[in-house]
């Protein structure tokens, strides 16, 4: 009778510990833009229903160039605080060391996702982040104001320059203030990086960095890819672009002040939202193309993924959240309801996110064909690779000398980084 108590007594003691063993407690590092973490927390408590761990998230400014610079002191100072990461399609090949690989966990279901995807989080064999959108811009315009001033959505940066104008001096004549030509990504951030790569590519001007490692950047094309936004600022966009990040350029969008924006798919729904002054009165074309030889449509290759970091205390717990947030169902559901492009093949066949968000299926082009970051050349020096870049790009749009001025200096110093090595 008393072994039998004490024998009860031991095995309520093992179940409990067993039981809070298995119960984790994980934090999440993530910034967003729109209502991304919203949306996270939502997922996060269906996870913690279903595995009965805990999440905490912890938030992080928007912009992914501050994300980077915080997560890579973290990471180097092996901080066990963060279990998750949400990381940057371009960030894999610098942090690659510090994350697990998730091959083995992800064998049945790596084949639902876009190879190109999955290799782009592959380095030296390991899969080092599970993907959880995809990600390539897109011309927001307004129908509306293209109709009243009888005009065609432009296919080409010129084009583009010349209705943005002539609609903004239109509005503003009959009262519209605050109307603006056009907004996009001004800030000097990762951001400006991904819109100028689309103007130089765009004009025939390469990418920066070519896939053999060729520094390409110093050509006139480029340059006057680069001269042409710089006649935006305070012309069709305002001044204050030069500072715009994703958001403060849907904000303008948002209160009706821009007949065109450069931005990613999940300002498609924002904009759809009630709260939005151009809810049904816009619609999104593929960005418009240069002149020149070798001009075309280009986007920039976005993205963002799941890594679990190796200094993690619950690895195992920690990678069945990465392979939840980058699940089919999670997919469809920030489908729906983020409209962020999935990863996975066959959501852009599912009549669901179809009916949501008719973005999504006619963007599938766009991303198979957008243009990568050259992260994968310059490898560990690719943050300074593109700070370099949106730092000359960002002083030809401030007016501090021309596109062909910064350009060579810009060479020179890409020049001295890849003899240090990349
Ligand atoms: C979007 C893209 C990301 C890019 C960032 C730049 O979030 O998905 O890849 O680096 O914009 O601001």
């Amino acid at each position: 009778m008393k072994m039998n108590t004490l024998l009860v007594g031991l095995l309520t003691s093992v179940t409990l510990v067993m039981g809070t063993a298995q119960a984790a407690e994980l934090s999440m590092v993530s910034g967003d833009t729109g209502t991304g973490l919203e949306f996270l927390r939502g997922q996060l408590d269906k996870f913690e229903a279903d595995t009965g761990n805990t999440v905490t998230i912890v938030p992080m400014p928007s912009s992914t160039s501050d994300q980077f610079g915080q997560y890579r002191l973290w990471l180097a100072a092996g901080n066990a605080d963060i279990d998750v990461y949400q990381t940057d399609v371009i960030w894999a090949p610098q942090l690659a060391e510090q994350f697990l690989d998730l091959t083995d966990a992800a064998k049945d279901v790596v084949g639902e996702h876009f190879p190109s995807i999955i290799e782009s989080q592959t380095v030296d064999g390991r899969l080092v982040a599970m993907p959880a959108f995809t990600d390539a811009p897109a011309l927001y315009y307004r129908k509306d104001l293209l109709e009243k001033h009888n005009k065609t959505v432009p296919t080409t940066w010129d084009e583009m320059t010349a209705t943005a104008q002539e609609i903004m001096d239109a509005e503003r004549a009959a009262g519209a203030a605050d109307m603006y030509g056009f907004v996009f990504q001004g800030n000097a951030y990762e951001g400006l990086t991904c819109d100028a790569l689309e103007w130089v590519v765009s004009n025939g001007g390469g990418q920066i960095v070519e896939a053999d490692g060729t520094i390409s950047i110093n050509n006139p094309q480029a340059a006057a890819a680069i001269d042409r936004a710089a006649s935006w600022i305070g012309t069709i966009s305002p001044e204050g672009n030069l500072a715009y990040q994703e958001e403060e350029s849907r904000g303008v969008w948002q209160l009706g002040n821009a007949v065109f924006m450069r931005n990613w798919p999940y300002a498609y729904q924002l904009g759809n939202g009630d709260d939005s002054a151009v809810k049904g009165l816009f619609d999104v074309a593929p960005l418009p193309k240069g002149d020149g030889e070798g001009a075309r449509s280009a986007a920039t290759l976005g993205g963002w993924n799941v890594a679990v970091s190796k200094y993690s205390p619950d690895p195992e717990e920690a990678i069945k959240l990465a392979m939840y947030l980058s699940s089919s169902e999670v997919q469809k559901e920030r489908a729906i309801m983020q409209s962020n492009l999935p990863t996975i093949v066959a959501l852009y066949d599912d009549a669901d996110v179809a009916a949501a968000q008719p973005i999504i299926p006619s963007w599938k082009e766009v991303f198979l064909n957008a243009v990568p970051r050259p992260s994968a050349p310059t490898k560990v020096k690719y943050n300074e690779v593109s700070s370099l870049f949106w730092s000359a790009v960002h002083e030809t749009l401030s007016g501090n000398g021309s596109a062909a001025e910064n350009l060579e200096v810009l060479e020179a110093d890409l020049t001295e980084l890849k003899g240090e090595g990349w």
